[in-house]
Protein backbone atom coordinates (compact mmCIF):
# COMPACT_ATOMS: atom_id res chain seq x y z
CA UNK A 1 0.00 0.00 0.00
CA UNK A 2 1.13 3.48 -0.88
CA UNK A 3 1.62 5.53 1.85
CA UNK A 4 3.06 9.11 0.98
CA UNK A 5 5.38 10.34 3.53
CA UNK A 6 6.59 14.13 4.07
CA UNK A 7 10.08 12.70 5.43
CA UNK A 8 10.93 10.50 2.29
CA UNK A 9 12.81 12.32 -0.56
CA UNK A 10 11.23 13.39 -3.46
CA UNK A 11 12.90 10.96 -6.27
CA UNK A 12 13.36 11.27 -9.83
CA UNK A 13 14.51 9.01 -12.65
CA UNK A 14 15.69 9.78 -15.97
CA UNK A 15 14.97 7.26 -18.17
CA UNK A 16 12.45 4.29 -18.29
CA UNK A 17 14.29 1.39 -19.58
CA UNK A 18 14.30 -1.66 -17.76
CA UNK A 19 16.25 -0.55 -14.49
CA UNK A 20 14.25 3.32 -14.51
CA UNK A 21 10.54 1.80 -14.77
CA UNK A 22 11.59 -1.19 -12.27
CA UNK A 23 13.20 1.18 -9.77
CA UNK A 24 10.70 4.23 -10.21
CA UNK A 25 7.51 1.68 -10.14
CA UNK A 26 8.86 -0.02 -7.21
CA UNK A 27 9.99 3.28 -5.35
CA UNK A 28 6.39 4.68 -5.88
CA UNK A 29 4.87 1.48 -4.08
CA UNK A 30 7.51 2.24 -0.96
CA UNK A 31 5.86 5.81 0.01
CA UNK A 32 8.03 7.89 -2.21
CA UNK A 33 6.95 10.59 -4.84
CA UNK A 34 8.22 9.92 -8.18
CA UNK A 35 8.98 11.74 -10.88
CA UNK A 36 10.10 9.32 -13.64
CA UNK A 37 11.74 10.90 -17.36
CA UNK A 38 10.96 9.66 -20.81
CA UNK A 39 11.72 11.56 -23.53
CA UNK A 40 10.71 8.86 -26.33
CA UNK A 41 6.92 10.15 -26.90
CA UNK A 42 5.50 6.31 -27.87
CA UNK A 43 7.03 4.92 -24.58
CA UNK A 44 5.46 7.57 -22.60
CA UNK A 45 2.13 7.56 -23.81
CA UNK A 46 2.03 3.78 -22.99
CA UNK A 47 3.56 3.92 -19.62
CA UNK A 48 1.20 6.90 -18.64
CA UNK A 49 -1.61 4.36 -19.86
CA UNK A 50 -0.45 2.51 -16.58
CA UNK A 51 1.71 0.13 -18.22
CA UNK A 52 4.87 -1.02 -19.32
CA UNK A 53 6.18 -0.97 -22.83
CA UNK A 54 7.97 -4.18 -22.26
CA UNK A 55 6.95 -7.78 -20.83
CA UNK A 56 8.09 -8.27 -17.03
CA UNK A 57 6.04 -9.71 -14.42
CA UNK A 58 4.36 -7.78 -12.04
CA UNK A 59 5.06 -4.50 -13.19
CA UNK A 60 2.23 -2.70 -14.99
CA UNK A 61 0.06 -3.41 -11.25
CA UNK A 62 2.88 -1.31 -9.70
CA UNK A 63 2.63 1.52 -12.61
CA UNK A 64 -1.16 1.19 -12.56
CA UNK A 65 -1.38 1.50 -8.71
CA UNK A 66 1.59 4.35 -8.06
CA UNK A 67 0.05 6.58 -11.01
CA UNK A 68 -3.41 6.05 -8.86
CA UNK A 69 -2.19 7.25 -5.89
CA UNK A 70 0.00 9.94 -8.00
CA UNK A 71 2.61 9.03 -6.42
CA UNK A 72 4.32 8.35 -9.93
CA UNK A 73 4.40 10.88 -11.96
CA UNK A 74 6.08 10.26 -15.58
CA UNK A 75 6.72 12.91 -18.06
CA UNK A 76 9.06 14.35 -20.66
CA UNK A 77 10.18 17.06 -19.34
CA UNK A 78 13.17 17.53 -17.73
CA UNK A 79 12.09 20.23 -15.44
CA UNK A 80 9.26 18.89 -14.19
CA UNK A 81 11.40 15.48 -13.26
CA UNK A 82 14.02 17.28 -11.10
CA UNK A 83 13.37 20.63 -10.07
CA UNK A 84 11.79 19.19 -6.47
CA UNK A 85 13.84 16.39 -6.65
CA UNK A 86 16.38 15.69 -3.70
CA UNK A 87 17.54 12.11 -5.39
CA UNK A 88 18.12 11.98 -8.83
CA UNK A 89 18.49 8.28 -10.19
CA UNK A 90 19.98 7.81 -13.89
CA UNK A 91 19.29 5.46 -15.51
CA UNK A 92 19.87 6.38 -19.28
CA UNK A 93 20.45 3.35 -21.60
CA UNK A 94 24.55 3.06 -22.48
CA UNK A 95 24.56 1.11 -25.74
CA UNK A 96 27.64 0.14 -27.35
CA UNK A 97 29.69 1.98 -30.12
CA UNK A 98 30.05 0.17 -33.09
CA UNK A 99 33.95 -0.07 -31.42
CA UNK A 100 32.73 -2.27 -28.44
CA UNK A 101 33.18 0.49 -26.02
CA UNK A 102 30.23 2.07 -24.06
CA UNK A 103 28.08 4.97 -25.72
CA UNK A 104 27.50 7.53 -22.67
CA UNK A 105 26.08 10.17 -25.37
CA UNK A 106 22.71 9.99 -23.28
CA UNK A 107 24.23 9.94 -19.46
CA UNK A 108 26.03 13.36 -20.70
CA UNK A 109 23.08 14.64 -22.27
CA UNK A 110 21.02 14.24 -19.68
CA UNK A 111 23.36 15.63 -17.53
CA UNK A 112 23.59 18.62 -19.72
CA UNK A 113 20.05 19.21 -19.47
CA UNK A 114 19.28 18.81 -15.74
CA UNK A 115 22.21 21.16 -14.53
CA UNK A 116 20.77 24.14 -14.68
CA UNK A 117 17.28 22.65 -13.15
CA UNK A 118 18.11 20.67 -9.94
CA UNK A 119 18.11 21.70 -6.17
CA UNK A 120 21.43 22.62 -5.00
CA UNK A 121 20.82 19.87 -2.21
CA UNK A 122 20.54 17.29 -4.70
CA UNK A 123 22.06 13.73 -4.94
CA UNK A 124 22.84 12.06 -8.43
CA UNK A 125 22.86 8.80 -8.42
CA UNK A 126 24.44 7.00 -11.28
CA UNK A 127 22.58 3.95 -12.05
CA UNK A 128 23.59 3.23 -15.64
CA UNK A 129 26.03 0.66 -16.20
CA UNK A 130 29.39 2.71 -16.94
CA UNK A 131 32.94 2.29 -17.47
CA UNK A 132 34.94 3.20 -14.97
CA UNK A 133 36.20 6.61 -14.93
CA UNK A 134 33.08 7.81 -15.72
CA UNK A 135 31.80 9.35 -12.50
CA UNK A 136 34.50 11.61 -12.20
CA UNK A 137 33.85 12.89 -15.96
CA UNK A 138 30.31 13.26 -14.84
CA UNK A 139 31.38 15.28 -11.47
CA UNK A 140 33.29 17.52 -14.21
CA UNK A 141 30.77 18.38 -16.04
CA UNK A 142 28.58 19.76 -13.41
CA UNK A 143 31.58 21.33 -12.04
CA UNK A 144 31.97 22.96 -15.30
CA UNK A 145 28.13 23.71 -15.23
CA UNK A 146 28.67 25.83 -11.59
CA UNK A 147 27.05 23.31 -10.32
CA UNK A 148 27.78 21.53 -6.58
CA UNK A 149 25.94 17.89 -6.75
CA UNK A 150 26.87 15.07 -4.56
CA UNK A 151 27.39 12.05 -6.59
CA UNK A 152 26.89 8.49 -5.88
CA UNK A 153 27.72 5.78 -7.96
CA UNK A 154 25.01 3.14 -7.50
CA UNK A 155 25.35 -0.16 -9.10
CA UNK A 156 22.20 -2.18 -10.41
CA UNK A 157 21.84 -6.05 -10.65
CA UNK A 158 18.57 -6.64 -11.61
CA UNK A 159 17.80 -9.36 -14.20
CA UNK A 160 14.99 -8.72 -16.78
CA UNK A 161 12.34 -11.64 -16.54
CA UNK A 162 12.66 -11.14 -12.24
CA UNK A 163 13.58 -7.55 -12.51
CA UNK A 164 10.72 -6.84 -9.50
CA UNK A 165 11.65 -9.91 -7.08
CA UNK A 166 15.53 -8.58 -7.39
CA UNK A 167 14.62 -5.56 -6.89
CA UNK A 168 12.93 -6.24 -3.35
CA UNK A 169 15.06 -9.06 -2.71
CA UNK A 170 18.52 -7.54 -3.37
CA UNK A 171 21.71 -9.70 -2.76
CA UNK A 172 23.52 -6.48 -2.34
CA UNK A 173 23.47 -3.11 -3.13
CA UNK A 174 26.45 -1.47 -3.44
CA UNK A 175 27.10 2.60 -3.30
CA UNK A 176 30.36 4.48 -3.90
CA UNK A 177 30.82 7.89 -3.37
CA UNK A 178 33.54 10.09 -1.45
CA UNK A 179 30.38 12.00 0.36
CA UNK A 180 29.11 9.59 3.23
CA UNK A 181 26.10 11.67 3.71
CA UNK A 182 24.88 11.32 0.21
CA UNK A 183 26.09 7.46 0.30
CA UNK A 184 23.68 7.03 3.17
CA UNK A 185 20.71 8.67 1.95
CA UNK A 186 21.01 6.25 -1.02
CA UNK A 187 21.52 3.48 1.22
CA UNK A 188 18.31 4.27 3.29
CA UNK A 189 16.21 4.69 0.15
CA UNK A 190 17.01 0.74 -0.51
CA UNK A 191 16.48 -0.20 3.23
CA UNK A 192 12.74 1.35 2.80
CA UNK A 193 12.68 -0.82 -0.52
CA UNK A 194 13.78 -3.81 1.19
CA UNK A 195 10.90 -3.01 4.48
CA UNK A 196 8.44 -2.92 2.00
CA UNK A 197 9.66 -6.31 -0.02
CA UNK A 198 6.28 -8.07 0.71
CA UNK A 199 3.62 -5.46 0.44
CA UNK A 200 4.90 -4.44 -3.30
CA UNK A 201 5.14 -8.15 -4.36
CA UNK A 202 1.57 -8.39 -3.20
CA UNK A 203 0.51 -5.63 -5.15
CA UNK A 204 2.57 -6.89 -8.46
CA UNK A 205 1.07 -10.44 -7.73
CA UNK A 206 4.51 -11.94 -7.40
CA UNK A 207 5.41 -14.38 -4.43
CA UNK A 208 8.18 -14.47 -2.47
CA UNK A 209 11.41 -15.69 -3.92
CA UNK A 210 12.63 -19.11 -2.58
CA UNK A 211 15.66 -17.41 -1.48
CA UNK A 212 15.29 -14.74 1.09
CA UNK A 213 18.38 -13.56 2.71
CA UNK A 214 19.10 -10.62 4.14
CA UNK A 215 20.41 -7.32 1.70
CA UNK A 216 24.09 -6.67 2.17
CA UNK A 217 24.78 -2.57 2.04
CA UNK A 218 27.91 -2.07 0.76
CA UNK A 219 29.66 1.23 0.70
CA UNK A 220 32.69 2.34 -0.92
CA UNK A 221 34.87 4.06 -3.56
CA UNK A 222 33.39 5.41 -6.80
CA UNK A 223 35.91 3.72 -8.87
CA UNK A 224 35.34 0.45 -7.10
CA UNK A 225 31.53 0.52 -7.11
CA UNK A 226 31.79 1.25 -11.11
CA UNK A 227 34.04 -1.43 -11.52
CA UNK A 228 31.71 -4.05 -9.36
CA UNK A 229 28.80 -3.87 -11.96
CA UNK A 230 30.96 -4.61 -14.88
CA UNK A 231 33.15 -7.30 -13.56
CA UNK A 232 29.74 -8.85 -11.99
CA UNK A 233 28.60 -8.89 -15.23
CA UNK A 234 31.88 -10.36 -17.10
CA UNK A 235 32.47 -13.16 -14.38
CA UNK A 236 28.59 -14.17 -15.34
CA UNK A 237 29.53 -14.16 -18.96
CA UNK A 238 32.88 -15.86 -17.98
CA UNK A 239 31.49 -18.64 -16.18
CA UNK A 240 28.31 -19.34 -18.72
CA UNK A 241 31.28 -19.22 -21.83
CA UNK A 242 33.21 -21.89 -19.31
CA UNK A 243 30.34 -24.52 -19.12
CA UNK A 244 29.80 -24.27 -23.04
CA UNK A 245 33.60 -24.97 -23.42
CA UNK A 246 33.55 -27.84 -21.57
CA UNK A 247 30.28 -28.93 -23.21
CA UNK A 248 32.27 -29.10 -26.57
CA UNK A 249 34.56 -31.24 -24.90
CA UNK A 250 31.56 -33.47 -23.02
CA UNK A 251 29.95 -33.68 -26.49
CA UNK A 252 33.31 -35.99 -27.84
CA UNK A 253 33.71 -37.63 -24.55
CA UNK A 254 30.31 -39.11 -24.25
CA UNK A 255 29.75 -37.13 -20.84
CA UNK A 256 26.75 -35.22 -19.57
CA UNK A 257 27.43 -31.18 -19.32
CA UNK A 258 24.74 -31.36 -16.53
CA UNK A 259 25.99 -33.92 -14.57
CA UNK A 260 29.22 -32.17 -15.15
CA UNK A 261 28.06 -28.68 -13.52
CA UNK A 262 25.78 -30.36 -10.97
CA UNK A 263 28.90 -31.61 -9.51
CA UNK A 264 31.18 -28.70 -10.63
CA UNK A 265 28.64 -26.14 -8.72
CA UNK A 266 28.01 -28.46 -5.57
CA UNK A 267 31.39 -27.10 -4.35
CA UNK A 268 29.97 -23.83 -2.76
CA UNK A 269 33.85 -22.07 -3.75
CA UNK A 270 32.12 -22.40 -7.54
CA UNK A 271 28.44 -22.54 -6.96
CA UNK A 272 25.89 -23.63 -9.66
CA UNK A 273 24.35 -20.46 -10.78
CA UNK A 274 25.48 -19.57 -14.57
CA UNK A 275 27.27 -22.84 -15.35
CA UNK A 276 24.24 -24.07 -17.63
CA UNK A 277 25.51 -24.86 -21.23
CA UNK A 278 23.57 -23.48 -24.31
CA UNK A 279 23.46 -21.41 -27.03
CA UNK A 280 25.46 -18.92 -25.43
CA UNK A 281 24.06 -15.43 -23.61
CA UNK A 282 22.63 -12.48 -25.14
CA UNK A 283 20.45 -9.59 -24.11
CA UNK A 284 21.53 -5.85 -23.69
CA UNK A 285 23.37 -6.02 -20.88
CA UNK A 286 26.15 -9.45 -20.95
CA UNK A 287 27.89 -8.63 -24.57
CA UNK A 288 28.07 -5.07 -24.24
CA UNK A 289 29.30 -5.35 -20.74
CA UNK A 290 32.03 -7.61 -22.21
CA UNK A 291 33.10 -5.49 -25.10
CA UNK A 292 32.95 -2.27 -22.90
CA UNK A 293 34.78 -3.74 -20.04
CA UNK A 294 37.49 -4.96 -22.75
CA UNK A 295 37.64 -1.60 -24.24
CA UNK A 296 37.64 0.63 -21.14
CA UNK A 297 40.79 -1.62 -19.71
CA UNK A 298 42.44 -1.11 -22.78
CA UNK A 299 42.10 2.70 -22.20
CA UNK A 300 43.84 2.05 -19.02
CA UNK A 301 46.48 0.04 -20.75
CA UNK A 302 44.97 -3.49 -19.58
CA UNK A 303 44.60 -6.03 -21.94
CA UNK A 304 41.65 -8.63 -20.63
CA UNK A 305 43.12 -11.45 -23.41
CA UNK A 306 40.51 -13.48 -20.80
CA UNK A 307 36.92 -11.61 -21.74
CA UNK A 308 37.93 -11.63 -25.59
CA UNK A 309 38.15 -15.92 -25.61
CA UNK A 310 34.64 -15.55 -23.06
CA UNK A 311 33.16 -13.41 -26.29
CA UNK A 312 34.88 -15.44 -29.04
CA UNK A 313 33.44 -18.44 -27.63
CA UNK A 314 30.12 -17.40 -26.64
CA UNK A 315 29.58 -16.16 -31.02
CA UNK A 316 30.51 -19.57 -31.69
CA UNK A 317 28.08 -21.10 -30.22
CA UNK A 318 24.63 -20.37 -32.49
CA UNK A 319 26.71 -21.89 -35.57
CA UNK A 320 28.70 -25.13 -32.82
CA UNK A 321 24.81 -26.20 -32.52
CA UNK A 322 23.68 -26.30 -36.12
CA UNK A 323 26.79 -28.34 -37.02
CA UNK A 324 26.06 -30.83 -34.66
CA UNK A 325 22.58 -30.85 -36.33
CA UNK A 326 23.71 -31.14 -39.70
CA UNK A 327 26.58 -33.66 -38.68
CA UNK A 328 23.37 -35.93 -38.55
CA UNK A 329 21.00 -34.76 -40.59
CA UNK A 330 20.89 -32.17 -43.77
CA UNK A 331 19.21 -28.86 -43.15
CA UNK A 332 19.01 -27.65 -46.48
CA UNK A 333 15.47 -27.26 -47.50
CA UNK A 334 14.21 -28.65 -44.37
CA UNK A 335 11.31 -27.18 -42.34
CA UNK A 336 12.50 -25.84 -39.10
CA UNK A 337 10.55 -24.44 -36.52
CA UNK A 338 12.70 -22.03 -34.26
CA UNK A 339 10.56 -22.38 -30.84
CA UNK A 340 11.62 -19.03 -28.65
CA UNK A 341 13.45 -16.01 -29.81
CA UNK A 342 13.72 -13.60 -26.84
CA UNK A 343 17.28 -13.74 -25.55
CA UNK A 344 15.57 -15.52 -22.22
CA UNK A 345 12.45 -16.71 -20.86
CA UNK A 346 10.48 -14.21 -18.98
CA UNK A 347 10.81 -11.16 -21.37
CA UNK A 348 10.13 -9.81 -24.86
CA UNK A 349 13.56 -8.55 -25.02
CA UNK A 350 15.50 -9.86 -28.16
CA UNK A 351 18.08 -7.76 -28.35
CA UNK A 352 21.85 -9.74 -29.40
CA UNK A 353 19.82 -12.84 -28.53
CA UNK A 354 21.37 -16.38 -29.63
CA UNK A 355 18.07 -17.54 -30.64
CA UNK A 356 17.71 -14.73 -33.49
CA UNK A 357 21.18 -15.76 -34.20
CA UNK A 358 20.36 -19.18 -35.14
CA UNK A 359 16.96 -18.39 -37.01
CA UNK A 360 18.89 -16.61 -38.99
CA UNK A 361 21.88 -18.68 -39.50
CA UNK A 362 19.52 -21.66 -40.22
CA UNK A 363 17.97 -19.55 -43.28
CA UNK A 364 21.42 -18.68 -44.55
CA UNK A 365 22.47 -22.76 -44.30
CA UNK A 366 18.91 -23.10 -46.55
CA UNK A 367 16.20 -24.00 -44.16
CA UNK A 368 12.79 -22.71 -44.62
CA UNK A 369 12.39 -21.40 -41.26
CA UNK A 370 9.49 -20.80 -39.18
CA UNK A 371 9.50 -19.41 -35.50
CA UNK A 372 7.13 -18.45 -32.76
CA UNK A 373 7.95 -16.94 -29.58
CA UNK A 374 5.03 -16.40 -26.53
CA UNK A 375 5.96 -12.46 -26.15
CA UNK A 376 9.05 -11.39 -28.22
CA UNK A 377 7.41 -11.75 -31.80
CA UNK A 378 7.08 -8.03 -32.44
CA UNK A 379 10.31 -7.14 -30.96
CA UNK A 380 12.17 -9.99 -32.67
CA UNK A 381 11.12 -8.75 -36.43
CA UNK A 382 13.50 -6.39 -37.51
CA UNK A 383 16.19 -8.57 -36.81
CA UNK A 384 15.06 -11.55 -38.39
CA UNK A 385 15.83 -12.55 -41.99
CA UNK A 386 12.89 -11.99 -43.70
CA UNK A 387 12.34 -15.03 -45.21
CA UNK A 388 11.90 -16.07 -41.59
CA UNK A 389 7.62 -16.62 -40.85
CA UNK A 390 6.44 -15.88 -38.02
CA UNK A 391 3.84 -18.07 -36.19
CA UNK A 392 1.31 -16.78 -33.71
CA UNK A 393 1.29 -19.82 -31.82
CA UNK A 394 2.66 -23.08 -31.37
CA UNK A 395 0.98 -25.42 -33.05
CA UNK A 396 0.79 -23.37 -36.28
CA UNK A 397 4.91 -23.32 -35.69
CA UNK A 398 5.47 -27.06 -35.07
CA UNK A 399 2.27 -28.33 -37.68
CA UNK A 400 4.21 -28.74 -40.75
CA UNK A 401 8.11 -28.69 -38.91
CA UNK A 402 10.30 -31.85 -39.37
CA UNK A 403 13.05 -30.65 -36.92
CA UNK A 404 11.90 -28.60 -33.85
CA UNK A 405 14.82 -25.52 -32.16
CA UNK A 406 13.85 -24.99 -28.46
CA UNK A 407 15.53 -21.63 -28.76
CA UNK A 408 14.39 -20.17 -25.32
CA UNK A 409 13.55 -21.88 -22.21
CA UNK A 410 9.66 -20.20 -22.22
CA UNK A 411 7.93 -22.41 -19.87
CA UNK A 412 5.63 -22.83 -22.63
CA UNK A 413 7.91 -25.39 -24.11
CA UNK A 414 10.12 -26.52 -20.83
CA UNK A 415 6.46 -27.94 -19.72
CA UNK A 416 5.06 -29.46 -23.40
CA UNK A 417 3.11 -32.53 -23.75
CA UNK A 418 5.61 -33.65 -25.68
CA UNK A 419 3.63 -37.17 -26.28
CA UNK A 420 1.14 -34.34 -27.54
CA UNK A 421 3.27 -32.69 -29.43
CA UNK A 422 4.67 -35.77 -31.04
CA UNK A 423 0.82 -36.22 -32.61
CA UNK A 424 0.70 -32.41 -33.55
CA UNK A 425 3.95 -32.11 -35.44
CA UNK A 426 5.82 -34.49 -38.42
CA UNK A 427 8.79 -33.52 -37.03
CA UNK A 428 11.01 -35.93 -34.94
CA UNK A 429 14.32 -34.13 -34.11
CA UNK A 430 13.79 -32.02 -31.09
CA UNK A 431 17.39 -29.58 -30.79
CA UNK A 432 17.52 -28.54 -26.87
CA UNK A 433 19.41 -24.86 -27.60
CA UNK A 434 19.35 -24.54 -23.69
CA UNK A 435 19.30 -27.76 -22.11
CA UNK A 436 16.58 -26.77 -21.04
CA UNK A 437 14.35 -30.26 -21.77
CA UNK A 438 14.81 -33.65 -19.93
CA UNK A 439 16.14 -35.67 -22.89
CA UNK A 440 14.57 -38.90 -21.11
CA UNK A 441 10.93 -37.17 -21.37
CA UNK A 442 11.71 -36.00 -24.92
CA UNK A 443 12.89 -38.90 -26.20
CA UNK A 444 10.01 -41.39 -24.26
CA UNK A 445 7.64 -39.90 -26.32
CA UNK A 446 9.35 -40.79 -30.27
CA UNK A 447 11.42 -38.04 -30.79
CA UNK A 448 15.43 -38.10 -31.30
CA UNK A 449 16.90 -35.43 -29.09
CA UNK A 450 20.46 -32.86 -29.34
CA UNK A 451 21.26 -31.13 -26.35
CA UNK A 452 24.41 -29.44 -26.02
CA UNK A 453 27.13 -31.40 -24.10
CA UNK A 454 24.62 -34.04 -23.77
CA UNK A 455 25.94 -36.72 -26.26
C1 LIG B 1 22.30 -9.57 -16.35
C2 LIG B 1 22.77 -9.83 -14.90
O1 LIG B 1 22.44 -11.16 -14.52
C3 LIG B 1 22.15 -8.83 -13.92
O2 LIG B 1 22.66 -9.04 -12.62
C4 LIG B 1 22.48 -7.41 -14.41
O3 LIG B 1 21.86 -6.43 -13.57
C5 LIG B 1 21.96 -7.22 -15.82
O4 LIG B 1 22.59 -8.21 -16.69
C6 LIG B 1 22.32 -5.84 -16.28
O5 LIG B 1 23.51 -5.57 -16.46
O6 LIG B 1 21.45 -4.97 -16.35
P1 LIG B 1 20.08 -10.13 -17.73
O7 LIG B 1 20.83 -9.63 -18.92
O8 LIG B 1 18.68 -9.64 -17.49
O9 LIG B 1 20.89 -9.81 -16.37
O10 LIG B 1 19.97 -11.70 -17.86
P2 LIG B 1 20.66 -13.00 -17.21
O11 LIG B 1 19.64 -13.74 -16.47
O12 LIG B 1 21.90 -12.67 -16.51
O13 LIG B 1 21.00 -13.83 -18.52
C7 LIG B 1 21.89 -13.33 -19.52
C8 LIG B 1 22.09 -14.34 -20.62
O14 LIG B 1 22.85 -15.44 -20.15
C9 LIG B 1 20.79 -14.95 -21.16
O15 LIG B 1 20.86 -15.03 -22.56
C10 LIG B 1 20.74 -16.33 -20.54
O16 LIG B 1 20.02 -17.25 -21.29
C11 LIG B 1 22.23 -16.66 -20.51
N1 LIG B 1 22.60 -17.70 -19.53
C12 LIG B 1 22.41 -17.48 -18.20
C13 LIG B 1 23.18 -18.87 -19.97
O17 LIG B 1 23.40 -19.08 -21.18
N2 LIG B 1 23.57 -19.81 -19.04
C14 LIG B 1 23.39 -19.63 -17.71
O18 LIG B 1 23.79 -20.52 -16.91
C15 LIG B 1 22.79 -18.44 -17.28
Amino acid sequence: MVTNSDQKPTVAILGCGYVGLTTAAILANCGYKVYALEPLADRLSIIQSGKSFFYEAGIDALITEGLKREALVVTDSYESAVREADIIFCCMGTPDNPDGSSNLTYVFDAVRRIAPLIKPSAIFVQKSTVPVGTGDEIRSAFKAADVDVAYVSNPEFLREGTAILDTLWADRIVVGSDDSEAAAAVLDVYRDIEASQKAVAQTAGLSQPNHSATTRYMAMGQNAAELVKVSANAFLALKISFANSIAKLADETQADITEVMDAVGADKRIGRAFLNAGRGYGGGCFPKDVSGLIRSAESYGVKLDIMHAVETLNDSMPDYIIDKVAATTSIEHKKIAVLGLAFKSGTSDTRRSPAIAIANALVSRGADVIAYDPQALHEAKSDLEPAITLATSLEQAVKEAELLFVATDWPEFTQLDFQSLAKLSTARLVVDCMNCLDPATVRASGFDYIGVGRS
